[in-house]
């Protein structure tokens, strides 16, 4: 059956996907499967490539580009 994923580009945030995600650890070698994930897109989270919040103490301004 076909599942609809989903992208959402937070106005000042992160890209929010969800769905059923695949997620590979290119180095380990290891394999996550979640139903929802937050990229960081202001490259300051300290959990990268996760966003981790820290966009809102530095007001990310970075819309839809
Ligand atoms: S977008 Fe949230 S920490 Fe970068």
């Amino acid at each position: 059956m076909f599942e609809k994923n989903r992208v959402v580009i937070k106005k000042g945030g992160p890209l929010v996907i969800s769905g059923k995600i695949e997620i590979i650890d290119e180095a380990t070698h290891k394999v996550k499967i979640v139903e929802m994930v937050s990229l960081c897109r202001c490259g300051l989270s300290g959990n990268m490539p996760y966003c981790d919040g820290v966009h809102f103490k530095y007001n990310f301004e970075q819309d839809y580009e």
